[in-house]
């Protein structure tokens, strides 16, 4: 295998996330799309949220292309197909196949746009309690000029490691590790979100 893809195979397997900055050869998003994505997010019509999706204690706002209550279904707004066409491509799915280690077919089955304004924050929770099947979270990091709003990831042992994300940089964390976003100190946190699974049928969540 690729030695720049083994770093960030033992770098996942060891703290559950990786973060790949904007102009590391690695980075499957170029600036075209980059900027394109920012274009989308910001035009998308958005909601407040205040309990999230695996029942957590959540203050953001929310924007969504594809969302996944039952099944995996596009939003119908002009930016969806977009945003879903750019993130699509093999070459992402390619990174985040190795990055995981997995060689089944991976889908999209959640896509979203997170802003956390100065002051709120998204709440300790594991991405699995929205769909036992997720593999991945992706998180491309669209806000530059905010303070606090750390990706906190919590190890077994109760340690956790900070990933800070600038403007372009792409985070990808395992959906079993718990989580959460700190408290924004200043400036506006904007991330696309997206989850990524082998299955893509119903959602098997309990309720
Ligand atoms: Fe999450």
């Amino acid at each position: 295998m690729d030695n720049k893809y083994s770093l960030y195979k033992d770098s996942y397997l060891d703290k559950g996330t990786i973060l790949v900055e904007k102009d590391n050869e690695s980075n499957p998003i170029n600036k075209d799309e980059l900027n394109e994505l920012l274009t989308c997010c910001e035009k998308v019509n958005k909601e407040f949220i205040e309990i999230g999706d695996a029942g957590e204690s959540n203050n953001l706002l929310v924007g969504r292309f594809m969302t996944d209550v039952k099944k995996p279904e596009v939003v119908q707004n002009p930016f969806s197909k977009k945003v879903i066409d750019i993130l699509s491509k093999k070459k992402m799915f390619d990174f985040i196949k190795n990055v995981c280690g997995k060689d089944k077919n991976l889908f999209l089955r959640r896509v979203q746009f997170n802003q956390i304004d100065k002051g709120n924050f998204v709440g300790y929770h594991l991405d699995t309690d929205s769909n036992p099947d997720y593999i991945a979270a992706c998180v491309i990091q669209l806000g530059s000029d905010y303070t606090g709003g750390k990706y906190r990831v919590y190890q077994s042992n109760g340690k956790f490691n900070d990933f800070i994300s600038g403007f372009g940089d792409l985070i990808i964390s395992n959906c079993n590790y718990p989580h959460e976003v700190t408290k924004v100190e200043s400036g506006n946190r904007k991330s696309l979100v997206f989850f990524v699974s082998d299955h893509e049928g119903k959602n098997k969540r309990n309720n």
